[in-house]
């Protein structure tokens, strides 16, 4: 067994008594993959950093192409989440006129019925919060929420390595929504925020990030604001027989 293998499989065995599963769990996780939401509101409560591992060492428990886990994380608390927030003010560019340079999340047209998907948590979450469908100074308001993480004690900014392909955005996927049902199974709410990757010039020499990494997301990790408008409501999901079609045998197509 080489070194490196040894202190994987000790680290891996830690992990486990926590981590290891009933027989019959299937209600468990479902719990667990239902309670998941994006939260927008954060209680002042910290998060022990030893959790912060612990959740972190589970979620790189994610599968990955041939096994590379190119994720990595960068791991900040309310000081420098303050002071990223201030530094992206002061650069005097707006988070809703911010240019995505690196990479691009969203065409500029999306696609009918994707677009009134997006549009409908826009109006859920702004019709929560009270904003009118005008409002657009409230709007911004709160979208620069997104830059203090909501409030929450804990960021995590996520990065990927611009000498890697598409599967490598794959993976960090896999990875991040293992970090939210790990940290959903310890009572800590998260918000995934893609909002900051137009800032990553500001950000990079706040966290030390090297030049040859892409800013793909931020995530809030704190314990949620259960009275707060904004976590009161639940996102709906297309029905199945929108999005998945059971291809019947050959013979009977
Ligand atoms: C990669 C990714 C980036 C996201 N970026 C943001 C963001 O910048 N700000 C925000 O408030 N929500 C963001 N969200 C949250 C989505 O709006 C949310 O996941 C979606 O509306 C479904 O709601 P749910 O997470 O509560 O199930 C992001 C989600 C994902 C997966």
């Amino acid at each position: 067994m080489t070194m490196l293998t040894h202190r994987f499989d000790s680290a891996l065995s830690a992990l486990l008594p926590r981590a290891v599963t009933r027989p019959h769990r299937a209600p468990e996780v479902d719990r667990v993959v239902l309670a998941r939401r994006s939260t927008r509101a954060f209680t002042d409560q910290e998060v022990d950093p030893a959790q912060i591992r612990e959740i972190l060492e589970l979620a790189a428990r994610a599968p990955s192409g041939t096994n590379m886990q190119p994720w990595q994380a960068y791991v900040i608390t309310r000081p420098t989440i303050a002071r990223i927030a201030a530094k992206i003010d002061a650069c005097g560019v707006a988070p809703e006129k911010a240019q995505w340079d690196d990479y691009r999340y969203y065409p500029d047209k999306i696609p009918a019925p994707l677009n009134a998907r997006r549009r409908a948590v826009g109006a859920a979450l702004y019709g929560a919060l009270g904003i009118g469908r005008r409002d657009v100074q409230a709007m911004r308001t709160h979208f620069r929420r997104n830059l203090d993480f909501f409030g929450a004690p804990v960021g995590i900014f996520v990065t990927v390595s611009r000498r890697l392909e598409q599967g490598s955005w794959l993976d960090l996927g896999m990875f991040m929504q293992t970090l939210l049902l790990v940290a959903e199974a310890r009572g800590l709410a998260t918000c995934t925020q893609a909002a900051f990757a137009p800032f990553h010039k500001v950000i990079r020499p706040e966290i030390g990030m090297g030049e040859d990494e892409i800013l793909v997301c931020g995530i809030a990790l704190g314990h949620a604001e259960q009275s707060a408008p904004e976590n009161s409501f639940r996102t709906e999901r297309a029905p199945l027989d929108d999005w998945a079609r059971f291809v019947p045998v050959a013979a009977e197509v």
